[in-house]
Formats: C-alpha cells, structure tokens, sequence
C-alpha cells in the first residue's frame, strides 16, 4: 500500500461515514429544493429518543458543527468583565471565540505530565466573574480525560453565574472507566452544557453537525441566537440516521481502541515519548525537532498536526489510522529514527 498522501492531521474517521447517513441523504437529495426543516426539531426528537429520554428534545441545540456552538454559547452568555477560563494546551476556538465576545482569558494549564486538570488552581481561579470554564474531555490534542472526581469537585463550588462547558465531541472513544460524561450532571440540574460533534465517530465532518445539551433553563437562554433554518436539509437526514448507526459505531469504537493499543506497543518497543489517548489522535514526542521530523514525513506522503499553538512544542498528534496506514506511519518513523 503506497498511497499519495495520508491525512493523520485531522483527527476524521477513518472509516468512512456512517453508511446509514449516506443512505438517507442520497435519498433526499431530490428534496434540496424545498425548504423542508424549518427548524431542528426532528433531530432534537431524535436525540432525546438517543439519549433513552433522560433529555427532552427541547434541552438540545443543533448548529453546523460544535465549532458554530462554542461561538453561540460566547456570544449568548458573555457580558463585559466576564472571565472565562481555559485550560492549555487545548483547542484554540474557546481562547478565540471567548476573546471575540468580550471575555477574559484565564488560563489554567493542564498538569504537563500527564495533562490532568489542574483542581486546586481551577478552584483558585474561579471567582464571581468567572461565567464559562471550559473543559474538554477527551482534550485535543491530549487525549486526556476530565474525571467523574473532577467534575465532582469542580460542580459542587460554582457561584452562580457560573456555566462549565464540557466539549466531549470524541466521548465515543472513551474506554476509562472514571470518565465523567457531561449528562449525569445536567440530568442533576447543575450548570453544565454538554457538546457533542457528527464529526468524530459518525464521520460526518464535511456536513457540519453538532450539538449543545443542557438544562432547559440554559439552553432557553442560547436558543434565541439560533438562526430559522439552522441546519441543511441533508444534515438533518445523515444526523437522524448516523444516531441509529449502532452498527457503524461499535465498529468504529472497536477499531480505535484496537490500533490505539497497536500503536503504543509500537512506541513503546521505540522508546517513544506517548501520551495514553481516550481520543482518536495520539500526542507523540519526536526525537528530534518536532517540525523537521513532521516535514520528513510529510516526503514520505504522511501528514500529522504539528505546529499549531496549541500542540505542545516537541510533539505531533497523529491520527489513529487503520492498520495498513499505521504500519506505514511506523516504518516510515522507524526509517527516520
Ligand atoms: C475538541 C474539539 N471540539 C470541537 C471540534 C470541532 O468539531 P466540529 O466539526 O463539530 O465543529 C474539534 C475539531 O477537531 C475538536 O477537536
């Protein structure tokens, strides 16, 4: 196998899209003419049906991608004096999207051993301004994991104003045991919103869906800044149907975790610097010049992400390919080495 260029920069399925979703969108495809979903109701039905009921349909916010969310949760939330907090290294659209509406950064970093949360500066940094504290479990580029105890500790001291944004668009990866899913705490009632992504596992990011859950309170606070119309026709189909992908996703997840414990044995046996993953992507150490290393194999027809400010310096992520791509990734980084 010698393809032209491997993408393992991105984080995208590599299997493909959920083929239910496929299906039902080539089937409406004659119907994009109409202006058929007025709103996102029948995705919402179907999500809370998704969620075993525990949500009601109107606890959920639909909009292109979790990208269009975190931006709407900023613009809809954050007043002047705001502070919001962020814990680096991480994605960088909350840093940006919190700064466009007016916040204070507050950064937090995550403990760079072994990139867990760091609580007791958490709680120290939390005051009466503090309106969003963002936590992405499992982080990006990371791969680590918010705990059940963080969370914990994290919910039962918030003052009032405050809102935990809790970005677990790669949740399906998860295989720890002490993970601490979003919805437990907002089926509490606690100040939580909940993102999840089409993106990831259902592997839909070209056709831009992702979701927002919380209580009705907050989301009845967010859902005036959504748009009539907000998602395309063909969205809504692949959403409805990649939520009843059982199938897709059970081998999705399998495959990850399979060649996720692939690839650390093959670090391992290299003496490569790895970070264990809960995502789809796994945060590498180079040996040399993480840029130089990342140009290398870029030649060999390999891309990974390596360069963005929030990848720690020294390091690349790659994404978690199928096997036939990983034995190439691994013999091209053996040759390099
Ligand atoms: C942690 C995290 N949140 C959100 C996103 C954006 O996802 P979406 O495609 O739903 O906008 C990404 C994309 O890589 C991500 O890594």
């Amino acid at each position: 196998l010698e393809p032209k260029t491997c993408n393992l920069s991105s984080g995208e399925s590599q299997l493909g899209a959920s083929p239910a979703a496929l299906k039902a969108m080539r089937s409406s495809l004659s119907e994009v003419w109409s202006y058929r979903y007025a709103d996102d109701i029948p995705l919402r039905q179907t999500l809370a049906h998704a969620f075993h009921h525990s949500l009601t349909a109107d606890q959920f916010l639909t909009a292109n991608g979790s990208l269009e969310l975190i931006d709407l949760i900023c613009r809809a939330l954050i007043e002047p004096g705001d502070e919001c907090i962020i814990c680096s290294p991480t994605l960088s659209a909350y840093a940006e999207a919190a700064s466009r509406a007016g916040a204070t950064l507050i950064d937090v970093p995550l403990d760079p051993r072994y990139f867990e949360l760091n609580i007791p500066g958490l709680l120290g940094a939390i005051n009466n301004n503090t309106r969003l504290i963002f936590l992405v479990s499992p982080n990006n580029p990371t791969g680590s994991l918010v705990t059940r105890a963080d969370m914990d500790s994290l919910t039962r001291q918030l003052p009032a104003r405050t809102i935990i944004i809790c970005d677990q668009v790669y949740y399906h990866y998860v295989t720890e045991p002490g993970y601490g899913p979003a919805i437990n705490y907002i089926k509490r009632g606690l100040p939580v919103i909940g993102l999840h992504s089409f993106s990831k596992a259902y592997g839909l990011a070209g056709m831009r869906l992702g979701y927002a859950f919380s209580t009705k309170a907050i989301i009845r606070q967010l859902r005036p800044y959504h748009r009539s119309f907000p998602i395309n026709t063909l969205s809504m189909e692949a959403g409805m149907a990649a939520l009843n992908d059982h199938a897709f996703i059970k081998k999705t997840v399998r495959f990850v975790a399979r060649e996720r414990k692939w690839l650390y044995n093959q670090f391992g046996n290299m003496g490569l610097r790895f970070w264990p993953s809960q995502a789809n992507f796994i945060l590498l150490r180079t040996p040399y010049e993480a840029n130089i290393f990342a140009g290398h194999l870029e030649k060999k027809g390999l891309l990974v992400l390596e360069g963005e400010e929030f990848v720690p310096k020294g390091c690349i992520r790659v994404t978690i390919g199928t096997r036939p791509i990983n034995k190439l990734f691994i013999k091209a980084v053996q040759e390099l080495i």
